[in-house]
Protein backbone atom coordinates (compact mmCIF):
# COMPACT_ATOMS: atom_id res chain seq x y z
CA UNK A 1 0.00 0.00 0.00
CA UNK A 2 2.53 2.19 1.06
CA UNK A 3 4.42 1.59 -2.59
CA UNK A 4 1.16 2.55 -4.92
CA UNK A 5 0.70 5.97 -2.23
CA UNK A 6 4.74 6.27 -3.26
CA UNK A 7 3.58 5.67 -6.91
CA UNK A 8 0.98 8.18 -6.68
CA UNK A 9 3.09 11.04 -5.34
CA UNK A 10 5.94 10.24 -7.96
CA UNK A 11 2.72 10.38 -10.69
CA UNK A 12 1.63 13.68 -9.10
CA UNK A 13 5.82 15.09 -9.01
CA UNK A 14 5.65 14.46 -12.55
CA UNK A 15 2.73 16.07 -14.12
CA UNK A 16 3.84 18.98 -11.59
CA UNK A 17 6.61 19.18 -12.89
CA UNK A 18 5.26 18.98 -16.47
CA UNK A 19 2.65 21.81 -15.86
CA UNK A 20 5.17 23.81 -13.72
CA UNK A 21 7.50 23.81 -16.92
CA UNK A 22 4.71 24.79 -19.73
CA UNK A 23 3.99 27.70 -17.34
CA UNK A 24 7.30 28.80 -17.29
CA UNK A 25 7.02 29.71 -20.78
CA UNK A 26 5.30 32.42 -20.14
CA UNK A 27 6.08 35.76 -18.01
CA UNK A 28 2.62 35.95 -16.65
CA UNK A 29 2.25 32.12 -15.23
CA UNK A 30 5.96 31.61 -15.06
CA UNK A 31 6.06 32.47 -11.41
CA UNK A 32 3.45 30.26 -10.28
CA UNK A 33 4.98 27.55 -12.80
CA UNK A 34 7.73 27.78 -10.20
CA UNK A 35 5.56 27.45 -7.40
CA UNK A 36 3.72 24.55 -9.29
CA UNK A 37 6.84 22.43 -9.69
CA UNK A 38 8.52 23.17 -6.35
CA UNK A 39 5.05 21.78 -4.41
CA UNK A 40 5.60 18.53 -6.79
CA UNK A 41 8.93 18.05 -5.50
CA UNK A 42 8.21 18.25 -2.08
CA UNK A 43 5.64 15.75 -2.33
CA UNK A 44 8.52 13.87 -4.17
CA UNK A 45 10.74 14.14 -1.49
CA UNK A 46 8.59 13.63 1.54
CA UNK A 47 7.06 10.80 -0.21
CA UNK A 48 10.37 9.19 -0.61
CA UNK A 49 11.61 10.00 2.98
CA UNK A 50 8.29 8.54 4.93
CA UNK A 51 7.14 5.68 2.17
CA UNK A 52 10.11 4.25 0.43
CA UNK A 53 10.81 0.91 1.73
CA UNK A 54 13.24 -1.52 0.52
CA UNK A 55 13.77 -5.59 2.00
CA UNK A 56 10.90 -4.16 3.94
CA UNK A 57 12.34 -1.99 5.75
CA UNK A 58 11.82 2.64 5.80
CA UNK A 59 14.89 4.68 5.02
CA UNK A 60 15.56 5.82 9.23
CA UNK A 61 18.39 8.33 9.44
CA UNK A 62 15.91 10.73 9.66
CA UNK A 63 18.23 13.19 11.62
CA UNK A 64 20.79 13.67 8.94
CA UNK A 65 17.82 13.59 6.49
CA UNK A 66 16.70 16.81 7.74
CA UNK A 67 19.63 18.09 8.64
CA UNK A 68 20.80 17.86 5.43
CA UNK A 69 17.10 19.21 4.26
CA UNK A 70 17.18 21.87 6.63
CA UNK A 71 20.64 23.31 5.57
CA UNK A 72 19.91 23.27 2.05
CA UNK A 73 16.75 25.16 2.68
CA UNK A 74 18.16 27.87 4.56
CA UNK A 75 20.71 28.18 2.11
CA UNK A 76 19.27 28.19 -1.15
CA UNK A 77 16.54 30.62 0.52
CA UNK A 78 18.89 33.09 1.39
CA UNK A 79 20.94 33.06 -1.54
CA UNK A 80 18.19 33.27 -3.56
CA UNK A 81 16.95 36.40 -1.67
CA UNK A 82 20.63 37.94 -2.01
CA UNK A 83 21.50 37.49 -5.27
CA UNK A 84 21.19 40.74 -7.84
CA UNK A 85 19.43 40.10 -11.15
CA UNK A 86 22.55 40.40 -13.17
CA UNK A 87 24.43 37.47 -10.84
CA UNK A 88 22.08 35.40 -11.92
CA UNK A 89 23.96 32.92 -14.32
CA UNK A 90 26.50 32.63 -11.69
CA UNK A 91 23.88 31.19 -8.98
CA UNK A 92 22.25 29.13 -11.65
CA UNK A 93 25.86 28.05 -12.74
CA UNK A 94 26.41 27.18 -8.69
CA UNK A 95 23.02 24.56 -8.20
CA UNK A 96 23.57 23.04 -11.23
CA UNK A 97 26.86 22.25 -10.01
CA UNK A 98 25.36 20.77 -7.38
CA UNK A 99 22.84 18.64 -9.35
CA UNK A 100 25.67 17.60 -11.04
CA UNK A 101 28.06 16.97 -7.44
CA UNK A 102 24.42 14.60 -6.52
CA UNK A 103 24.55 12.40 -9.46
CA UNK A 104 28.35 11.63 -8.73
CA UNK A 105 28.23 10.94 -5.52
CA UNK A 106 25.19 8.65 -5.92
CA UNK A 107 27.02 7.08 -8.40
CA UNK A 108 29.85 6.63 -5.87
CA UNK A 109 28.00 5.50 -3.50
CA UNK A 110 25.66 2.70 -5.66
CA UNK A 111 28.87 1.19 -6.89
CA UNK A 112 30.29 0.73 -3.64
CA UNK A 113 27.08 -1.09 -2.88
CA UNK A 114 27.66 -3.15 -5.77
CA UNK A 115 31.37 -3.74 -5.62
CA UNK A 116 31.50 -4.48 -2.35
CA UNK A 117 28.38 -7.08 -2.32
CA UNK A 118 28.48 -10.27 -1.22
CA UNK A 119 27.02 -12.01 -3.51
CA UNK A 120 26.90 -16.54 -3.85
CA UNK A 121 30.19 -16.97 -5.75
CA UNK A 122 31.19 -14.02 -5.90
CA UNK A 123 33.91 -13.54 -2.94
CA UNK A 124 35.83 -10.77 -4.64
CA UNK A 125 34.48 -7.18 -4.89
CA UNK A 126 34.03 -7.80 -8.21
CA UNK A 127 30.45 -7.47 -9.19
CA UNK A 128 27.99 -10.05 -10.41
CA UNK A 129 27.69 -10.19 -14.45
CA UNK A 130 23.69 -9.93 -13.79
CA UNK A 131 24.57 -5.88 -12.61
CA UNK A 132 26.32 -5.15 -15.99
CA UNK A 133 23.21 -2.55 -17.08
CA UNK A 134 23.52 -1.22 -13.39
CA UNK A 135 27.13 -0.21 -13.35
CA UNK A 136 26.57 0.97 -17.40
CA UNK A 137 23.87 3.55 -15.49
CA UNK A 138 26.74 4.38 -12.63
CA UNK A 139 29.19 5.31 -14.87
CA UNK A 140 27.38 6.99 -17.09
CA UNK A 141 25.98 9.16 -13.83
CA UNK A 142 29.38 9.26 -12.30
CA UNK A 143 30.97 10.43 -16.12
CA UNK A 144 28.30 13.09 -16.77
CA UNK A 145 27.39 14.56 -13.41
CA UNK A 146 31.24 14.99 -12.46
CA UNK A 147 31.68 16.80 -15.90
CA UNK A 148 28.82 18.68 -15.31
CA UNK A 149 30.11 19.62 -11.50
CA UNK A 150 33.53 20.41 -12.60
CA UNK A 151 32.40 22.58 -15.17
CA UNK A 152 29.78 24.48 -13.83
CA UNK A 153 32.54 25.50 -10.80
CA UNK A 154 34.74 27.01 -13.55
CA UNK A 155 31.15 28.44 -15.15
CA UNK A 156 30.84 30.53 -11.51
CA UNK A 157 34.31 31.38 -11.35
CA UNK A 158 34.71 32.53 -15.03
CA UNK A 159 31.15 34.72 -14.40
CA UNK A 160 32.45 36.27 -10.95
CA UNK A 161 35.91 36.83 -11.91
CA UNK A 162 37.96 34.40 -10.01
CA UNK A 163 38.40 31.62 -12.94
CA UNK A 164 40.61 33.63 -15.84
CA UNK A 165 40.58 32.49 -19.43
CA UNK A 166 43.02 29.98 -19.95
CA UNK A 167 43.60 27.55 -22.76
CA UNK A 168 47.23 26.10 -24.29
CA UNK A 169 48.05 24.77 -27.93
CA UNK A 170 46.41 22.07 -28.44
CA UNK A 171 43.86 21.74 -25.91
CA UNK A 172 41.09 20.24 -27.70
CA UNK A 173 43.42 17.03 -29.26
CA UNK A 174 43.70 16.93 -25.21
CA UNK A 175 40.60 17.15 -24.25
CA UNK A 176 39.29 14.38 -26.92
CA UNK A 177 42.49 12.42 -26.00
CA UNK A 178 40.79 12.84 -22.42
CA UNK A 179 37.52 11.68 -23.30
CA UNK A 180 38.57 8.81 -25.27
CA UNK A 181 40.51 7.52 -22.13
CA UNK A 182 37.64 7.79 -19.79
CA UNK A 183 35.42 6.36 -22.42
CA UNK A 184 37.88 3.26 -23.01
CA UNK A 185 38.46 3.01 -18.97
CA UNK A 186 34.62 2.22 -18.92
CA UNK A 187 34.13 -0.29 -21.57
CA UNK A 188 37.31 -2.47 -19.94
CA UNK A 189 35.41 -1.60 -16.78
CA UNK A 190 32.13 -2.91 -17.88
CA UNK A 191 33.62 -5.60 -20.66
CA UNK A 192 36.23 -7.27 -18.72
CA UNK A 193 35.33 -6.84 -14.88
CA UNK A 194 38.66 -6.28 -13.47
CA UNK A 195 39.64 -7.41 -10.42
CA UNK A 196 40.98 -3.82 -9.34
CA UNK A 197 37.81 -2.57 -10.55
CA UNK A 198 37.79 0.32 -7.75
CA UNK A 199 40.74 1.64 -8.96
CA UNK A 200 39.73 1.90 -12.32
CA UNK A 201 36.39 3.20 -11.51
CA UNK A 202 38.27 6.14 -9.02
CA UNK A 203 40.10 7.13 -12.15
CA UNK A 204 36.84 6.95 -14.48
CA UNK A 205 35.97 9.82 -11.98
CA UNK A 206 39.10 12.06 -11.31
CA UNK A 207 39.75 12.34 -15.54
CA UNK A 208 35.93 13.26 -15.91
CA UNK A 209 36.27 15.85 -13.08
CA UNK A 210 39.50 17.20 -15.13
CA UNK A 211 37.20 17.12 -18.12
CA UNK A 212 34.92 19.28 -17.12
CA UNK A 213 37.48 21.60 -15.64
CA UNK A 214 39.39 21.65 -19.17
CA UNK A 215 36.16 21.94 -20.99
CA UNK A 216 35.27 24.59 -19.57
CA UNK A 217 38.56 26.81 -19.11
CA UNK A 218 39.16 27.59 -22.64
CA UNK A 219 35.33 29.07 -23.65
CA UNK A 220 35.00 33.06 -23.63
CA UNK A 221 33.05 35.18 -21.06
CA UNK A 222 30.28 35.61 -23.09
CA UNK A 223 29.68 32.38 -24.53
CA UNK A 224 29.36 31.14 -20.85
CA UNK A 225 25.79 31.13 -20.69
CA UNK A 226 25.23 28.85 -23.93
CA UNK A 227 27.72 26.66 -21.86
CA UNK A 228 26.11 27.01 -18.26
CA UNK A 229 22.39 26.22 -20.58
CA UNK A 230 24.10 22.90 -21.77
CA UNK A 231 25.89 21.73 -18.30
CA UNK A 232 22.76 21.98 -17.38
CA UNK A 233 21.39 19.32 -20.08
CA UNK A 234 24.07 17.48 -18.84
CA UNK A 235 22.75 17.40 -15.16
CA UNK A 236 19.43 16.49 -16.44
CA UNK A 237 20.71 13.26 -18.09
CA UNK A 238 23.02 12.72 -14.86
CA UNK A 239 19.85 12.62 -12.83
CA UNK A 240 17.73 10.61 -15.28
CA UNK A 241 20.52 7.44 -14.98
CA UNK A 242 19.94 8.00 -10.99
CA UNK A 243 16.52 7.54 -12.03
CA UNK A 244 16.79 4.35 -13.57
CA UNK A 245 19.57 3.52 -10.92
CA UNK A 246 16.67 3.56 -8.28
CA UNK A 247 13.20 2.73 -10.29
CA UNK A 248 11.96 6.69 -8.79
CA UNK A 249 9.72 7.45 -11.54
CA UNK A 250 10.08 11.31 -10.39
CA UNK A 251 13.50 11.47 -10.77
CA UNK A 252 13.33 10.12 -14.16
CA UNK A 253 10.38 12.43 -15.37
CA UNK A 254 12.45 15.67 -13.94
CA UNK A 255 16.05 14.26 -15.31
CA UNK A 256 14.67 14.01 -18.63
CA UNK A 257 12.42 17.52 -18.22
CA UNK A 258 15.49 19.29 -17.75
CA UNK A 259 17.95 17.83 -20.20
CA UNK A 260 15.69 18.00 -22.96
CA UNK A 261 15.20 21.72 -22.23
CA UNK A 262 19.04 22.27 -21.40
CA UNK A 263 19.46 21.31 -24.88
CA UNK A 264 16.70 23.37 -26.55
CA UNK A 265 17.86 26.41 -24.64
CA UNK A 266 21.44 25.49 -25.86
CA UNK A 267 20.31 25.28 -29.25
CA UNK A 268 18.00 28.41 -29.15
CA UNK A 269 20.60 30.62 -27.70
CA UNK A 270 23.34 29.53 -30.78
CA UNK A 271 21.28 29.73 -33.47
CA UNK A 272 20.35 33.46 -31.16
CA UNK A 273 24.36 34.13 -31.76
CA UNK A 274 24.03 32.74 -34.97
CA UNK A 275 26.77 30.08 -33.83
CA UNK A 276 27.41 26.45 -33.95
CA UNK A 277 27.33 24.67 -30.14
CA UNK A 278 30.76 23.31 -32.01
CA UNK A 279 31.77 27.41 -32.75
CA UNK A 280 30.97 27.90 -29.52
CA UNK A 281 32.64 25.56 -27.59
CA UNK A 282 36.43 25.82 -29.79
CA UNK A 283 35.78 29.18 -30.42
CA UNK A 284 36.93 32.28 -27.78
CA UNK A 285 34.43 34.97 -28.30
CA UNK A 286 33.63 37.19 -25.59
CA UNK A 287 36.51 37.32 -24.28
CA UNK A 288 36.89 40.89 -24.08
CA UNK A 289 40.67 41.54 -25.41
CA UNK A 290 39.30 42.82 -28.76
CA UNK A 291 40.59 46.44 -29.13
CA UNK A 292 37.78 49.14 -28.97
CA UNK A 293 39.61 52.31 -30.18
CA UNK A 294 38.72 51.02 -33.78
CA UNK A 295 35.84 49.45 -35.34
CA UNK A 296 36.14 45.24 -35.32
CA UNK A 297 37.70 45.44 -38.53
CA UNK A 298 39.96 47.76 -37.94
CA UNK A 299 38.38 50.39 -39.70
CA UNK A 300 38.71 54.13 -37.83
CA UNK A 301 35.13 55.49 -36.72
CA UNK A 302 34.36 59.32 -37.33
CA UNK A 303 32.69 61.23 -35.30
CA UNK A 304 30.08 61.16 -33.06
CA UNK A 305 26.74 63.56 -32.28
CA UNK A 306 25.55 64.29 -28.58
CA UNK A 307 21.30 65.12 -27.54
CA UNK A 308 20.94 67.74 -25.08
CA UNK A 309 18.06 66.36 -22.66
CA UNK A 310 15.70 69.08 -23.70
CA UNK A 311 15.96 67.41 -27.33
CA UNK A 312 15.35 64.25 -26.70
CA UNK A 313 12.09 65.00 -24.55
CA UNK A 314 11.10 67.21 -27.47
CA UNK A 315 11.72 64.38 -30.31
CA UNK A 316 10.22 61.67 -28.04
CA UNK A 317 7.32 63.79 -27.14
CA UNK A 318 6.68 64.40 -30.82
CA UNK A 319 6.89 60.75 -32.43
CA UNK A 320 4.16 59.05 -33.49
CA UNK A 321 6.14 55.50 -32.87
CA UNK A 322 9.10 55.34 -30.15
CA UNK A 323 10.69 51.98 -29.61
CA UNK A 324 13.13 51.12 -26.67
CA UNK A 325 15.48 48.59 -26.90
CA UNK A 326 16.70 47.64 -23.47
CA UNK A 327 19.68 46.06 -22.70
CA UNK A 328 22.08 45.16 -19.63
CA UNK A 329 23.20 48.60 -19.01
CA UNK A 330 19.63 48.87 -18.08
CA UNK A 331 19.64 46.27 -16.07
CA UNK A 332 22.77 47.74 -14.07
CA UNK A 333 21.19 50.68 -13.82
CA UNK A 334 17.94 49.26 -11.74
CA UNK A 335 16.17 51.90 -14.19
CA UNK A 336 13.72 49.49 -15.44
CA UNK A 337 11.19 51.34 -13.21
CA UNK A 338 11.28 54.35 -14.32
CA UNK A 339 11.88 53.47 -17.54
CA UNK A 340 7.75 52.37 -17.22
CA UNK A 341 7.18 55.46 -15.95
CA UNK A 342 8.51 57.14 -19.53
CA UNK A 343 6.39 54.50 -21.68
CA UNK A 344 2.93 56.05 -19.96
CA UNK A 345 3.78 59.65 -20.06
CA UNK A 346 4.19 59.33 -23.96
CA UNK A 347 1.70 57.29 -24.22
CA UNK A 348 -0.68 59.95 -22.38
CA UNK A 349 1.02 62.66 -24.71
CA UNK A 350 -0.60 60.03 -27.98
CA UNK A 351 3.06 58.78 -28.98
CA UNK A 352 3.23 54.59 -28.91
CA UNK A 353 5.54 53.05 -27.21
CA UNK A 354 7.21 49.50 -27.33
CA UNK A 355 9.96 47.60 -26.54
CA UNK A 356 12.12 45.66 -28.77
CA UNK A 357 13.70 42.01 -26.59
CA UNK A 358 16.83 41.04 -28.53
CA UNK A 359 17.22 37.05 -26.97
CA UNK A 360 20.56 37.59 -25.49
CA UNK A 361 20.23 41.55 -24.29
CA UNK A 362 21.40 41.09 -21.12
CA UNK A 363 23.71 38.87 -19.30
CA UNK A 364 21.13 35.69 -19.14
CA UNK A 365 18.36 34.25 -21.20
CA UNK A 366 15.02 35.92 -20.55
CA UNK A 367 17.01 38.84 -19.11
CA UNK A 368 15.40 42.07 -20.23
CA UNK A 369 12.00 39.80 -20.27
CA UNK A 370 12.27 39.37 -16.03
CA UNK A 371 13.66 43.16 -15.81
CA UNK A 372 10.42 44.63 -17.32
CA UNK A 373 8.04 41.77 -16.09
CA UNK A 374 9.43 43.24 -12.60
CA UNK A 375 7.72 46.97 -13.43
CA UNK A 376 4.70 46.09 -14.46
CA UNK A 377 5.29 46.58 -18.03
CA UNK A 378 2.73 44.83 -19.97
CA UNK A 379 3.45 42.07 -21.97
CA UNK A 380 1.75 42.62 -25.45
CA UNK A 381 4.35 45.71 -25.43
CA UNK A 382 7.23 43.32 -25.60
CA UNK A 383 8.31 42.54 -29.09
CA UNK A 384 10.53 39.82 -30.40
CA UNK A 385 13.13 40.44 -32.53
CA UNK A 386 11.58 39.57 -35.97
CA UNK A 387 8.82 41.21 -35.02
CA UNK A 388 10.76 44.44 -34.30
CA UNK A 389 12.83 44.61 -36.90
CA UNK A 390 9.94 44.92 -39.19
CA UNK A 391 8.51 47.88 -37.09
CA UNK A 392 11.57 49.66 -37.16
CA UNK A 393 11.14 50.95 -40.28
CA UNK A 394 7.99 52.98 -39.58
CA UNK A 395 9.12 53.90 -36.43
CA UNK A 396 9.98 57.50 -35.31
CA UNK A 397 12.38 57.51 -32.36
CA UNK A 398 14.41 54.47 -31.00
CA UNK A 399 15.66 54.90 -27.48
CA UNK A 400 18.45 52.51 -26.88
CA UNK A 401 19.25 52.29 -23.03
CA UNK A 402 22.14 50.32 -22.26
CA UNK A 403 22.27 48.05 -25.29
CA UNK A 404 25.32 47.49 -27.56
CA UNK A 405 26.14 44.53 -29.11
CA UNK A 406 22.83 43.62 -29.95
CA UNK A 407 22.74 46.42 -32.13
CA UNK A 408 25.91 46.82 -33.64
CA UNK A 409 25.20 46.89 -37.13
CA UNK A 410 28.60 45.07 -38.00
CA UNK A 411 27.26 41.88 -37.14
CA UNK A 412 25.80 41.88 -40.99
CA UNK A 413 28.47 44.07 -41.83
CA UNK A 414 31.64 43.17 -41.02
CA UNK A 415 32.77 39.88 -41.87
CA UNK A 416 35.82 40.48 -39.73
CA UNK A 417 33.88 40.93 -36.21
CA UNK A 418 33.86 38.52 -33.47
CA UNK A 419 29.86 39.02 -33.86
CA UNK A 420 29.29 38.75 -37.15
CA UNK A 421 26.39 36.40 -38.05
CA UNK A 422 24.37 37.33 -34.94
CA UNK A 423 21.63 38.50 -36.02
CA UNK A 424 20.76 42.49 -34.29
CA UNK A 425 17.98 44.84 -33.54
CA UNK A 426 17.94 46.43 -37.05
CA UNK A 427 17.41 50.46 -35.05
CA UNK A 428 19.42 52.36 -38.04
CA UNK A 429 16.16 51.57 -40.18
CA UNK A 430 14.12 54.16 -37.70
CA UNK A 431 13.99 57.77 -38.51
CA UNK A 432 16.01 58.91 -35.95
CA UNK A 433 17.86 57.14 -32.72
CA UNK A 434 18.94 57.75 -29.08
CA UNK A 435 21.87 55.85 -27.72
CA UNK A 436 22.03 56.45 -23.65
CA UNK A 437 24.99 55.13 -21.98
CA UNK A 438 27.71 56.80 -20.05
CA UNK A 439 30.87 56.59 -22.47
CA UNK A 440 31.78 55.24 -25.07
CA UNK A 441 33.19 52.23 -23.98
CA UNK A 442 32.77 48.83 -25.89
CA UNK A 443 30.00 46.24 -24.67
CA UNK A 444 30.26 42.62 -23.47
CA UNK A 445 31.99 41.44 -26.77
CA UNK A 446 34.70 44.37 -26.49
CA UNK A 447 33.99 45.89 -29.82
CA UNK A 448 33.42 49.01 -31.30
CA UNK A 449 29.79 50.03 -32.33
CA UNK A 450 29.48 51.88 -35.63
CA UNK A 451 25.84 52.91 -35.10
CA UNK A 452 26.90 55.39 -32.54
CA UNK A 453 28.94 56.93 -35.72
CA UNK A 454 26.14 57.01 -38.11
CA UNK A 455 24.18 60.70 -39.36
CA UNK A 456 20.61 59.60 -37.62
CA UNK A 457 22.44 58.01 -34.13
CA UNK A 458 22.53 60.77 -30.81
CA UNK A 459 24.41 60.11 -27.89
CA UNK A 460 22.68 61.20 -24.47
CA UNK A 461 25.22 59.95 -22.07
CA UNK A 462 24.76 59.31 -18.25
CA UNK A 463 23.59 56.36 -16.01
CA UNK A 464 19.84 55.15 -17.73
CA UNK A 465 17.82 55.80 -14.25
CA UNK A 466 19.44 59.14 -13.91
CA UNK A 467 18.79 60.12 -17.53
CA UNK A 468 15.07 58.45 -17.56
CA UNK A 469 14.01 60.35 -14.31
CA UNK A 470 15.42 63.69 -16.07
CA UNK A 471 13.53 62.53 -19.42
CA UNK A 472 10.76 62.39 -17.63
CA UNK A 473 11.01 65.52 -15.76
CA UNK A 474 11.53 67.18 -19.04
CA UNK A 475 8.88 65.65 -21.15
CA UNK A 476 6.33 66.42 -18.40
CA UNK A 477 6.99 69.92 -18.64
CA UNK A 478 6.76 69.66 -22.89
P1 LIG B 1 26.34 45.02 -23.84
O1 LIG B 1 26.74 44.82 -25.24
O2 LIG B 1 27.11 44.33 -22.78
O3 LIG B 1 26.36 46.60 -23.57
C1 LIG B 1 25.86 47.14 -22.41
C2 LIG B 1 26.16 48.62 -22.40
O4 LIG B 1 25.52 49.18 -21.27
C3 LIG B 1 27.63 48.93 -22.26
O5 LIG B 1 28.20 49.35 -23.49
C4 LIG B 1 27.68 50.03 -21.19
O6 LIG B 1 28.32 51.18 -21.73
C5 LIG B 1 26.23 50.33 -20.88
N1 LIG B 1 25.98 50.55 -19.45
C6 LIG B 1 26.52 49.90 -18.41
N2 LIG B 1 26.06 50.42 -17.26
C7 LIG B 1 25.21 51.41 -17.59
C8 LIG B 1 24.41 52.31 -16.85
N3 LIG B 1 24.41 52.32 -15.51
N4 LIG B 1 23.65 53.20 -17.52
C9 LIG B 1 23.65 53.24 -18.88
N5 LIG B 1 24.39 52.40 -19.63
C10 LIG B 1 25.15 51.50 -19.00
O7 LIG B 1 24.81 44.64 -23.59
P2 LIG B 1 23.69 44.11 -24.58
O8 LIG B 1 23.56 45.01 -25.77
O9 LIG B 1 22.51 43.86 -23.71
O10 LIG B 1 24.26 42.74 -25.15
C11 LIG B 1 24.44 41.62 -24.36
C12 LIG B 1 25.83 41.04 -24.59
O11 LIG B 1 26.10 40.13 -23.54
C13 LIG B 1 25.93 40.24 -25.88
O12 LIG B 1 27.25 40.31 -26.37
C14 LIG B 1 25.59 38.82 -25.43
O13 LIG B 1 26.10 37.81 -26.31
C15 LIG B 1 26.31 38.81 -24.08
N6 LIG B 1 25.76 37.89 -23.10
C16 LIG B 1 24.46 37.58 -23.14
C17 LIG B 1 23.95 36.74 -22.20
C18 LIG B 1 22.50 36.40 -22.27
S1 LIG B 1 22.03 34.88 -22.34
N7 LIG B 1 21.62 37.35 -22.32
C19 LIG B 1 24.77 36.27 -21.18
C20 LIG B 1 26.14 36.66 -21.14
C21 LIG B 1 26.60 37.48 -22.13
P3 LIG B 1 29.01 52.27 -20.74
O14 LIG B 1 29.99 51.52 -19.93
O15 LIG B 1 29.59 53.26 -21.67
O16 LIG B 1 27.88 52.83 -19.91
Amino acid sequence: MAINILTLCYLIASVTFILGLKMLSNPATARKGNLVAAAGMIIAIIGTIFLYEENGQRLGNYIWIFAGLLIGSVVGTLSAKKVKMTAMPEMVSLFNGMGGACAMLISIVEFNHLAFAKVPGFDSIVYPPEAIGHVIIILLGLIIGSVSFAGSIIAWGKLNGRVKDFSFNGQHIFNIVLLLIILSLSIYLVGWMPENAALIFYIIFSLSLLYGIFFVLPIGGADMPVVISLLNSFTGVAAACDGFLYDNKAMLTGGILVGAAGTLLTILMCKAMNRSLLNVLIGSFGGGNSAAKTGAGGKEQGSYKEISLSDAAMVMSYANKVMIVPGYGLAVAQAQHICHELEKILEEKGVTVNYAIHPVAGRMPGHMNVLLAEADVSYDKLMEMEHANDEFKTTDVVLVLGANDVVNPAAKTDPASPIYGMPILEVEQAKTTIVNKRSMKPGYAGIENELFFQPKTSMLFGDAKKVLQDLVAEIKSV
